[in-house]
């Protein structure tokens, strides 16, 4: 027998919350589902921490810019919701598009310029588009704790700035990069790649992994380190870079040494499909992450 509850509105949401809170600490996972074995660490690891567990499935359409994929992104509701029962999860909240943005144009947004950075590059206003819809979801649920991938590393950067300046009183833990067996970090984008750019994608894991080996040797400079990289990614043409960066995770920065950690980062377009992954080195892990 299940306990899950989908919940569609905000006031729902708002009320099944409020009889839960006395249970105890209450977890938020946001997706936009398309669920695969990354969004389950992290409900898995909300199930373990919270008592009270929230997902979120809304594919949220002020993140894509006017030519990205928001349309054609792949939307498995049934198939989401089955794998969320099995992970004991308590509520999804998956409302359509016009119950958290009944007008056309809401006028008001949440802009954090780390945001600006790598990601935000090429596509502006995203990060501004994450923040919005984080920050409406963290009202709408309360969470005491909140769970992200660091899969998505400047999207960590901008939610941290963002839980900061707005003082919203949530932990944010941040789980591992879950991969396929081959290297390549699972994303709900990679059921885009044709059997040949599957292979080809593996070329962002094996640049990550030379420069994290170079790191782990004790190489410090981190323009050696983005060369490696550069390097790998060339061998491979079918690989078009966006961005190669070896930054501050925080401010998402470059930096010069990484001595004290740095985050190894790559975007580059296989085909038509885009693809990021990265590593973070060593000395900035922080005791909220929850490998
Ligand atoms: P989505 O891409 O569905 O990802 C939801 C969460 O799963 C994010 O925190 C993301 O970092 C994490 N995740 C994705 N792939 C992962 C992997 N291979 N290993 C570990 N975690 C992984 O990120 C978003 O949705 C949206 O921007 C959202 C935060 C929901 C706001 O709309």
């Amino acid at each position: 027998m299940s306990n899950l509850e989908v919940i569609a509105t905000i006031a729902a949401m708002r009320g099944a919350l409020s009889q839960r809170k006395k249970d105890g600490t209450v977890a938020l996972v946001p997706t936009m589902g398309a669920l695969h074995a990354g969004h389950l660490s992290l409900v898995r690891a909300a199930r373990a921490m919270c008592d009270v567990v929230v997902a979120s499935i809304f594919v949220n359409p002020i993140q894509f810019g006017p030519n990205e994929d928001y349309s054609r992104y792949p939307r498995s509701l049934d198939a989401d919701l089955r794998l969320l029962e099995q992970e004991q999860v308590d509520y999804v909240f998956a409302p359509e598009p016009e119950e958290l943005y009944p007008t056309a144009d809401a006028g008001t947004s949440v802009n954090v310029r780390v945001g600006e950075r790598l990601d935000g590059v090429s596509r502006p206003g995203h990060f501004q588009g994450v923040a919005t819809v984080v920050a409406k979801l963290f009202h709408i649920t309360s969470p005491d704790v909140a769970f992200f991938g660091q899969k998505d590393a400047a999207q960590i950067a901008v939610l941290r700035a963002m839980v900061r300046d707005l003082n919203f009183p949530i932990r944010l833990v941040v789980c591992p990069t879950v991969r396929e067996p081959d290297g390549l970090a699972m994303s709900s984008r990679n059921r885009y790649l044709t059997g040949s750019e599957r292979l080809q994608s593996l070329v962002l894991y094996r640049a990550l992994s030379e420069a994290h080996s170079e790191a782990l040797r004790g190489v410090r400079q981190a323009g050696e380190l983005r060369n490696t990289m550069v390097r790998v990614l060339s061998n491979e043409p079918a690989a078009h870079l966006e961005y190669v960066e070896v930054v501050d995770p925080n401010t998402l920065i470059p930096i010069e040494d990484v001595s004290k950690g740095g985050l190894l980062a790559v975007a580059a377009r296989i085909g038509t499909t885009r693809l990021i992954d990265n590593i973070l080195l060593p000395a900035s892990t922080s005791r909220d992450r929850c490998e």
